[in-house]
């Protein structure tokens, strides 16, 4: 881990958000400051201003890095990723269930070994920093050690994550199953181990209903209730094919929705990839336990999933709490800026807006929130975390051809999701640490 010089200033455009554009409005979220300077000190945001100001406070010793003219955010955030997936990107021709029997089951076997779990682990960190993610919430492999290497890098590294082991022990290959009280050991193990230590967090991870039995869906709602800190993440109604298979594994239950609910896991604290098909009945469940609903569209569109419906998961009269994700390998980007850019088009596919601001307020403190950890990151705010992201919305010729028709941040924001991903990312900063991987070389075959 590198050492932090004591104090960094940051310079450039700033801009993060105080409330969710969507319901507070633009005047009420948005913190944009054109010429700013964010001041880190041990890693924490101590001073966020007008340069001017804050140079006439400082004086002359103020070590700044100069960003102008590109914009400095909080970093971005993935809520909904699989670790031991990075090399079932871009797998031809499957829905759902057929994917993961015929792609991902068998690359998951592999991160049993540590030998193969660790080098991945460093490939899997600097993909998200290389494209400005400085938190997400993982999955894991079913095997300890797939964990334990993934948290060891991220505390190397001083990364806020959030990971965890999947538990399951049927509908998979034999290999790839625990049991329910293996399931529940290995997970309070790492949660032992590594539940609030640095920088990290354990998500309590039961894969889905169709690879839990009833008695470890029921071992994984006591670990819920014996770790009430722990974020409990899952996934939900993402297929057609996935809910009939859970509608003829748990008869009794009335929906999909309700067979996590029986078993404890559906609070404030559940992140639930996906739900494309939901009933008016689950999304009021979802809303009642303060649940969130974790959009992932380059997934949704690669497996041909659905269209995640945001207008209805965000229905006034019973609003769901809604985060955004890569969901890789079932998603094809990294990036989130090229995710939401996807998200943009999903709503459209069902006549809805989704405006630049709301796009990048999702995946900084939106994200954050539904993560929990919105008193720590996703803000440029004195007391937060300095993990913060320089966006070039220049970056490629492309870009900068476009927005010679600019008409403000505004256009430079969707222009970023657009056309954007790594090559916008000019530095990705953990803790007040440059951290972007350089010279990352694709290794001749
Ligand atoms: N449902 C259960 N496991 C998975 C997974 O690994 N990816 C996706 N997209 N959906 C799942
Ligand atoms: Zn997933």
């Amino acid at each position: 881990m590198r050492t932090p010089p004591a104090t960094v200033a940051l310079r450039g455009r700033l801009l993060w958000f105080i409330d969710d554009p969507a319901t507070a409005g633009e005047a009420a979220s948005l913190r944009q400051i054109e010429d700013g300077i964010v001041v880190v000190a041990d890693g924490i945001i101590r001073a966020c201003g007008p340069a001017d100001e804050i140079l006439a406070r400082a004086g002359d010793g103020l070590a700044i890095i100069d960003h102008r003219p590109h914009l400095v955010l909080p970093g971005l955030i993935d809520a909904h990723i699989h670790f031991p997936q990075t090399r079932a990107i871009a797998a031809y021709g499957a829905e759902l269930l057929e994917w993961l029997e015929r792609h991902v089951f068998p690359e998951e076997l592999r991160y049993g070994e540590s030998a193969h779990a660790e080098p991945a682990a460093r490939f899997f960190l600097d993909e998200l920093l290389a494209n400005g993610t400085t938190t997400a919430a993982v999955f894991c492999s079913v095997h300890p050690q797939s964990a334990e290497a993934l948290f060891a890098e991220a505390a190397r590294r001083n990364l806020r994550l959030v990971a965890g082991k999947v538990m399951m022990d049927r509908n998979a290959p034999a290999a790839l199953c625990d049991t329910p009280e293996r399931g529940y050991e290995e997970s309070a193990a790492l949660i032992g181990r590594w539940h609030g230590r640095a920088r990290l967090r354990y998500a309590i991870s039961p894969r889905f209903a169709i690879t839990s039995s009833p008695a470890q869906l029921e071992a994984a709602g006591a670990l819920a209730r014996a770790h009430p800190d722990c974020p409990v993440q899952t996934h939900l109604a993402e297929s057609l094919a996935e809910i009939r298979a859970v509608r003829r594994l748990f008869a009794e239950a009335g929906d999909y929705t309700g067979v996590y609910e029986r078993f404890g896991l559906l609070g404030p604290k559940s992140l639930l990839g996906h739900c494309i098909h939901m009933s008016e009945r689950e999304w009021g469940a979802l809303n009642r336990a303060g649940a969130v609903a974790v959009f992932c569209p380059t997934s949704n569109l690669f497996l041909g999933s659905g269209l995640f419906d945001l207008a209805q998961a965000r229905d006034p009269a019973r609003p769901v709490r809604v985060a955004v994700a890569t969901d890789i390998g079932a998603g094809t980007s990294y990036s989130m800026l090229a995710t939401m850019g996807e998200a943009y088009k999903v709503c459209r596919m069902r006549g809805q807006a989704l405006d630049p601001l709301a796009a990048f307020h999702m995946m900084t403190r939106g994200n954050a929130m539904a993560l929990g950890l919105g008193d720590r990151i996703g803000a440029l705010e004195p007391g937060r975390e300095a993990d913060i992201v320089v966006l070039d919305p220049r970056a490629t010729p492309a870009m900068a051809h476009r927005l010679e028709r600019a008409g403000g941040i505004v256009d430079e924001l969707f222009t970023l999701i657009t056309l954007g991903d790594e090559r916008a990312v000019r530095e990705t900063y953990v803790m007040g640490v440059p951290s972007k991987p350089r010279d990352r070389r694709p290794r001749a075959a």
